[in-house]
Formats: structure tokens, C-alpha cells, sequence
């Protein structure tokens, strides 16, 4: 059946409602920073906020206006160079590590670059667009989401170099939780199943096609691993047991001297931690973030169990609610666990590593041109991570979405649940 021009135009105003929210979104989001906090670049894998705010923006000049608005004026030529971030299809750009050293434009700049972008982009959105338009702006908001997680991580990774330790946001006293209990396990019977998109609603390409795995019957923990049961891996040796770990993780810890997870530090015998509400105690209760994928491997092997495959994970969450703490709670912490029954934190709080590498599956296609390049590229050498963490924007993530990243990464807010066979 077409469309009804009543039911285009409703398309069209929740499109534009969404795409004001998001953009909206990524302002709040910088708010609390001045220039030289959205310059500066604490290492490689971090980009400055200046430059997701910026990158973010170009992403919608050069993907929907330039093809698609009649007329449409540059903001700056120069900008397509310094903010493509990966396009080869488009062309030449800034080099990645050297982000931080783009004192100019600045930040008032940047801001006035995204309003420029954002009133073409209300003149396209109140005119009659095409499906293949509408989608590259659906996916201009989905991608600006993936860089306000970033922004939020390589904005706690910059303030964690500084001595002075300070907050993003107000510091708040971590509230005294009951310590979990025991975990629990969910035992899963095997089977063929089916994961993955099945091409209702948004996902990026790299969730589908749905497709067919075949599963042993498997167990999984009912809630993440927490900090308390980090601190026992630690004091039982854990990062000073090479048989523990995967031969390029133990290269890690000789190179890096890994003894704790990332943003962890001991004052007066005590763990302290540096979080986007500045340095705050270990809290035992809560889940372990900022562990690398060759860490949450380790603690699998020293707790005598595995890290699931993503189709487990898949299967597991299967018609739980996309409900957790994300941002919008703004506690921008993972939480510990509730006493309620069955799977928790399935979503938010922090990204799950899977053992699986991130592939493509049976019937993958990118799409055509350079959004092609947006994920398959990235098909070699990273791990997927499920789930969602503290500082995914809400709505955004979905139980087939696939986040991926190296083994040694550390600096999201990644962790672990652990799994068994059955
Ligand atoms: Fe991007």
C-alpha cells in the first residue's frame, strides 16, 4: 500500500523532530566544556569534542545536503578535510592522531558550522523527500548518537590525564547499594535459532541479514561482573598469571604494566577511580568498566567460565525490554544490580565483550558508495560488544546492534558477563 500524503507528512514531521533532538542532544553535551576542553586530544583513539561536534555536522553537509538540497552553500570548503573521518570514497583528510592540534576553527565556529547545517537541513525536511533521503538523515542521527558516546568517553579519558582530576558533570556520592548476591545463571537450551536485524525499523548494516546459527545449550550470568569480584581477580594474582591469559593480552600487560582497569588508582589502600564525575571510590557493587576484551578473557579463565559468543548474548536477551541505565538517567556510572529475578543489565550500564569477532554475516552487502564505508570496512581484528553502557544516548542501541572494537581498547565503557556450556 503507498503512503497516504497524511501518513508522508507524519514520517516527515517525526524525522524532523528527531533530527532537532538529536543535534539538540550534542549541544547539551557540550555545554559544560570550554574551548580548550573541546580542543585538546588525550591520545589517537580519542577525538576532541570540538571535532565530533564538527564531524557529526559535516556528516550531514556532505551526505544529505551536497547530493540532495538544490543550492546548497558550503559553510567552509577546508572543513571537508579536516572533519571526514574515514571516507576514502571522499577524499583526503586531517590525520586522525592529529585532531588535537586544530586550535582554529574554534569552538563558536564549530557551533555556528552546525547551524548553518542545521537550517538547510530544516528547509530539506520540510520538503518532499525521497525514502533513500529520509534514510541518510535517519542514519545521520543514528551516527551523531554513536559520536555523543564518544564524546562522553574521550571527554573522561582527557580529564583523567589532568592531575587535577576534574568532572564533567557535579560529583555525587556513589549511593550505598546492597551487595549482589551470588550469580544466578539462565540456562538456554541448544538449537538453531535466528539473530540479527530483521530489517523493521533502523539498524546499521552490519546487524543483518537475519540469519540461522546453530547453539549448544549454554548458561549465562544473570547480572555483569562487578568491581568487588575484579578486586578478588587482582588479589588473587590474576594479572601475574600468564596461563590465564591469550598470548597477545599477556604482551599487553609486559608492554603496559596493566595491574587494574583503566582509570583505577589506590589512595591510602583504597581503589579509587576516575569517572565524568570526577574521582570517586571503587564501589565493590557495581559493574567493572574499562576493561579490555584480553582482561574480561582472563577473569573468564580465572572464574572458571567463558565470555558468550554475540548469537548467546542475542538469544539470551531476546524479548527483554531495551530498558537500562543508560545517559538520559545521568548517572554516567554503571549501576549494581537490583534484586529483581531474571536477566539484568542486559542493556546499559556497560558494554558487554563477546568472544566473537566482528564478521560479517552470511549475506552481508555494503550498502553503495560511501556509506559502504561506514562498518564493513572494520570487519578484521575487533571483537563485538552488546548491550549498550552509562553513556549511550537512551533509545539507541537494540538488542541485535553490534558495537565493535580492538581487543586492548579500554578507555569505553566496556565489561563482562560471564558464560558457561550447559
Ligand atoms: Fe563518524
Amino acid at each position: 500500500m503507498r503512503p497516504t500524503v497524511a501518513r508522508k507528512q507524519d514520517l516527515r514531521s517525526n524525522l524532523a523532530e528527531r533530527f532537532r533532538e538529536v543535534r539538540a542532544h550534542s549541544r547539551r553535551l557540550a555545554q559544560p566544556l570550554s574551548d580548550a576542553d573541546a580542543t585538546a586530544q588525550s591520545m589517537p583513539d580519542a577525538s576532541p569534542a570540538k571535532w565530533h561536534l564538527a564531524h557529526t555536522t559535516w556528516f550531514f553537509e556532505t551526505m544529505v545536503l551536497k547530493p540532495n538540497a538544490a543550492g546548497y552553500q558550503l559553510f567552509d570548503p577546508t572543513f571537508n578535510f579536516l572533519f571526514n573521518s574515514y571516507y576514502e570514497t571522499i577524499g583526503e583528510r586531517h590525520p586522525r592522531p592529529m585532531r588535537g592540534l586544530l586550535t582554529r576553527p574554534s569552538l563558536e565556529r564549530i557551533m555556528d558550522f552546525r547551524a548553518h547545517v542545521d537550517q538547510a537541513m530544516e528547509t530539506l525536511l520540510g520538503a518532499d523527500l525521497g525514502p533513500e533521503v529520509a534514510a541518510l538523515i535517519e542514519l545521520g542521527c543514528h551516527h551523531e548518537q554513536q559520536h555523543q558516546e564518544l564524546l562522553l568517553t574521550d571527554i573522561l579519558h582527557l580529564f583523567a590525564q589532568n592531575p587535577t582530576r576534574p568532572a564533567y558533570r557535579d560529583p555525587e556520592p556513589v549511593a550505598v547499594a546492597p551487595t549482589p548476591g551470588e550469580t544466578g545463571w539462565a540456562t538456554f537450551d541448544g538449537g538453531i535459532f535466528e539473530i540479527g536485524h530483521d530489517g523493521s525499523g533502523f539498524a546499521f548494516d552490519c546487524e543483518g541479514p537475519r540469519h540461522q546459527v546453530l547453539l549448544q545449550p549454554f548458561r549465562i550470568a544473570d547480572r555483569l561482573v562487578t568491581n568487588g569480584e575484579w578486586i578478588s581477580f587482582m588479589a588473587d594474582g590474576g594479572y601475574r598469571k600468564p596461563l590465564l591469559w591469550l598470548a597477545d593480552g599477556w604482551a599487553q600487560i609486559l608492554a603496559h604494566r596493566w595491574e587494574a582497569p583503566l582509570y583505577w588508582e589506590q589512595r591510602d589502600g583504597e581503589w579509587w577511580t576516575m569517572t565524568l564525575r570526577g574521582m570517586q571510590p571503587v564501589d565493590p557493587t557495581a559493574p567493572v568498566a574499562h576493561v579490555s576484551y584480553f582482561e574480561a578473557d582472563a577473569f573468564a579463565s580465572w572464574a572458571g567460565k567463558r565470555l558468550p559468543t554475540e548469537a548467546e548474548w542475542e538469544r539470551a536477551s531476546a524479548g527483554l525490554p531495551t530498558a537500562g541505565n543508560f545517559a538520559g538517567s545521568g548517572r554516567l556510572r554503571p549501576k549494581p544490580a537490583g534484586t529483581e529475578g531474571g536477566l539484568k543489565q542486559m542493556f546499559g550500564d556497560v558494554w558487554e565483550w563477546t568472544r566473537s569477532p566482528f564478521t560479517p554475516y552470511p549475506g552481508f552487502r555494503p550498502a553503495e558508495g560511501a556509506v559502504g564505508e561506514y562498518n564493513g570496512k572494520f570487519m578484521c581484528g575487533q571483537f563485538v560488544l552488546r548491550g549498550g553502557s552509562c553513556a549511550t544516548p537512551e533509545g539507541h542501541t537494540r538488542a541485535t546492534y553490534r558495537n565493535f572494537f580492538q581487543p586492548d581498547k579500554r578507555w569505553q565503557f566496556s565489561g563482562l558477563r560471564l558464560a558457561e556450556d550447559a
